[in-house]
């Protein structure tokens, strides 16, 4: 919120409102605030309007992908600050519906926005052997998946493979439990960025968007695995380059040790600001 200068602005842009966390500190550290905020899951929107009626009338929430942000009419030169707190929420990974957890047992499904078709069960089945090694080489940092991807395929000549338990078990044949980076997380994280398409034109997106804001409109972008921090990093220092923004964060804010106890899942995060000049 310091780093977003919530204090000093008006107009501010959550472009992944999840349940309304961010949506609600802007709001209540500012009186006079009003957020515009998309997400793309349906569902975390409505229980993002039940946790916010308090301030309904200093909120306009659209269903879409925060990239669409230039084709949705708002008023773009006037938003004093934006934040993207990427990838999936806690609501989302507990919610055994959607299978985005290996933990749980559910259909392989992880779509965020459940108008589109792709599926992980898609992915898994239907993609052909380069197909998933691109998939686990580039959103699952596996150098050689070559010999999972196989097995893959094997299992799916018994059938579809239609449940997270019946992933986990194909990945287990190949790879053992590990404590830090396990493959087993690698895997899952891989196929959901897949499925829901995350990292593509992100670099280009925050690029274009840290040019077309306002003079000192500030950006707050948080990640939470190295290949989301590269590119956004990548595409901060890409803008500073070209001499129309500063980056506030010489190394990424991450949480206190305190935070990660008391949220684990805290313990990737990584925050990047910057501001237009
Ligand atoms: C980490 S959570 C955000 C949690 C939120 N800050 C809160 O306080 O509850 C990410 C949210 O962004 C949404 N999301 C991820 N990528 C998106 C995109 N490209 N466009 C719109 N929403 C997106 C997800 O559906 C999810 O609800």
């Amino acid at each position: 919120m310091e780093l977003l200068a919530v204090e000093k602005g008006k107009y501010f842009f959550d472009g992944t409102l999840g349940l309304g966390g961010h949506t609600k500190a802007i709001l209540t550290r500012n009186r006079e605030a009003f957020v515009y905020a998309v997400d793309k899951d349906e569902l975390s929107i409505e229980k993002a309007l039940k946790n916010l009626n308090k301030f309904k009338n200093r909120i306009k929430v659209i269903k879409a992908n925060f990239k669409e942000i230039f084709n949705l009419s708002l008023p773009l030169k006037k938003i004093d600050g934006f934040i993207f707190d990427l990838g999936v929420s806690s609501f989302q990974l507990d919610n055994p519906d959607l299978g985005f957890s290996y933990s749980k047992d559910s259909p392989l499904d992880m779509r965020m926005d459940k108008s589109q078709q792709l599926t992980a069960e898609i992915v898994v089945n239907d993609y052909s052997f380069s197909e998933l090694v691109r998939v686990f080489k580039d959103y699952g940092e596996f150098k050689r998946p070559e010999k999972l991807v196989k097995e893959i395929l094997l299992a799916r000549k018994r059938g579809r493979i239609k449940t997270s338990k019946e992933l986990k078990e194909v990945i287990r044949t190949i790879y053992k439990r590990r404590r830090t980076m396990d493959p087993l997380a690698r895997v899952f994280q891989a196929i959901r960025i897949e499925v829901n398409r995350e990292l593509e034109g992100l670099g280009d997106f925050l690029y274009k968007l840290a040019f077309e804001v306002k003079e000192k409109s500030r950006i707050a972008v948080i990640s939470f695995h190295s290949l989301e921090d590269r590119i956004v990093k990548r595409s901060f220092k890409r803008a500073a380059q070209d001499g129309f923004f500063k980056i506030l964060t010489k190394k990424p804010i991450v949480p206190a040790e305190s935070e990660i106890k008391q949220n684990p899942r805290s313990r990737s995060a990584k925050l990047r600001v910057g501001e237009r000049l």
